[in-house]
């Protein structure tokens, strides 16, 4: 039996977001998604208004396999990224054969619904086929990065809003000066690999944004402040020789727990916008696993999380596109073996719980897109470049974070 105060506070919880009309729940999976978040009410709708991209990651099988799954990314987003159908697993079967049904099936959708895609990814320490270790070297393993990306960027010239180059790179743990991070690729080619990605990818696909996309830099703690800094010093460095790079994609895999983001992520993405970069929200959901409580009370703490996130970030003139790891928390990697709750509940990490109702998350992450309006950030078209304060010119001089100023989430 729950205490007055208990009842009293999920009341509230619940009361902070606009009532969800939900669809019955019939065990039918497919139940369609109520018109209330359709529309002109869908977040897509909301961030055309503000011209944004928002999308989300997705598989291929499911798009044309489910229909639920289907009419919810068509309605719902602007922008895909293949969760996998992209990655070098997906699409080299073997050392001379790529399988391009899944990206291709991705492509279909979105030039049916007018949809733009990104690429994810062209060159990463995981995702790697197994026939690699045992036919790639040191002497023929630039041919087979080269090679990849004439042909995988390639086959898509011109139709990618973005691709996500190099993955992961960085690991300020690895003991190196460059804080590179350990990996075949660092292995078989040296340090250059990454501006060998980069040119071969411009080359391949000129109108494409080139990113390069990273994890745990959006947390104001030592290692993701450190994190940061090795980014940023990548990205200057990259610039400095004249390697195309157009962006930095922030995955944003929060926790509900952690304290959340804040003034040095805001720097990080200013001093990046100094650099004429712009900046992409490329994996955002929200692990909530070691939160106890009811449904109500998690929903509320997760909205507020996506709310106070996107808003901060959509606020960034140079921030240009938003997307969720997944819509649905029926398919998320966080109910994984590896990341779920420990009770065994589902976790809620997205805007769409696992029957494809709209959670509070969604009416937080919707009105976080229209807050872009009020922060007057019209265009996600980064500064133009210039010198960036407190910093010297030299590319390769340590760059030393300034301490954090006071957190301001704009209101
Ligand atoms: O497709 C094979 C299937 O044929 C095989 O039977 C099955 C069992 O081994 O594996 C299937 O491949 C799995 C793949 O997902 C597709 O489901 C891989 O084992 C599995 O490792 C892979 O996990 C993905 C992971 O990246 C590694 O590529 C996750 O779905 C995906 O959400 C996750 O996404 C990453 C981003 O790319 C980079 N940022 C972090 C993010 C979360 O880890």
């Amino acid at each position: 039996m729950r205490t007055r105060r208990e009842f009293f506070r999920l009341v509230s919880a619940a009361a902070a977001f606009p009532p969800i009309a939900y669809a019955r729940r019939t065990k039918d999976a497919h139940a369609p998604v109520l018109a209330n978040v359709s529309g002109d009410r869908s977040l897509r709708a909301h961030a055309d208004a503000q011209g944004l991209l928002v999308g989300c990651a997705v598989v291929p099988e499911r798009l044309t396999g489910e229909p639920a799954y289907g009419s919810l990314v068509a309605e719902q987003v602007n922008l895909l990224v293949p969760e996998n159908a992209m990655k070098w697993a997906a699409l080299r079967p073997a050392p001379d054969k790529f399988d391009f049904r899944g990206a291709d099936e991705i492509m279909a959708f979105a030039a049916e619904h007018g949809q733009k895609v990104r690429g994810h990814n062209l060159c990463w320490h995981e995702s790697i086929p197994a026939w690699f270790a045992g036919t790639v070297t040191k002497e023929n393993a630039q041919q087979f990065l080269i090679q990849h990306i004439q042909t995988v960027a390639g086959r898509y010239a011109g139709k990618m809003q973005s691709w996500d180059v190099v993955n992961e790179a960085i690991d300020p743990k690895s003991g190196r000066a460059d804080s590179l991070r350990k990996s075949p690729w660092l292995d078989l080619i040296g340090p250059d690999y990454i501006e060998l990605a980069f040119h071969a990818a411009r080359q391949a696909d000129p109108t494409a944004l080139l990113t390069y996309n990273d994890y745990a830099i959006e947390h104001d703690t030592p290692d993701e402040r450190e994190k940061r800094g090795q980014v940023l010093m990548l990205v200057r460095r990259l610039k400095a020789r004249g390697v195309p790079i157009d962006a930095v994609g922030v995955q944003s895999h929060l926790s509900v727990t952690d304290p959340p983001p804040g003034a040095g992520l805001q720097e990080f993405v200013r001093e990046l916008r100094s650099m004429g970069m712009q900046v992409f929200v490329t994996e955002l959901d929200v692990n909530e696993r070691k939160l106890d409580g009811s449904v109500a009370e998690r929903d509320a703490a997760i909205a507020r999380l996506y709310k106070e996130y996107v808003t901060m970030m959509v606020a960034e003139p140079n921030v240009s596109a938003v997307l969720t790891w997944g819509i649905t928390d029926r398919y998320t990697w966080l109910n994984g073996p590896k990341y779920g709750r420990a009770d065994g509940k589902p976790q809620r990490c997205l805007p769409f719980d696992s029957d494809y109702q709209p959670a509070p998350a969604f009416f937080a992450y919707r009105d976080a897109i229209d807050s872009r309006r009020r922060a007057g950030s019209t265009s996600g078209a980064a500064a133009p470049e210039k010198k960036t304060p407190g910093n010297s010119d030299d590319p390769y001089a340590p760059f030393t974070p300034k301490p954090a100023a006071p957190r301001t989430v704009p209101q």
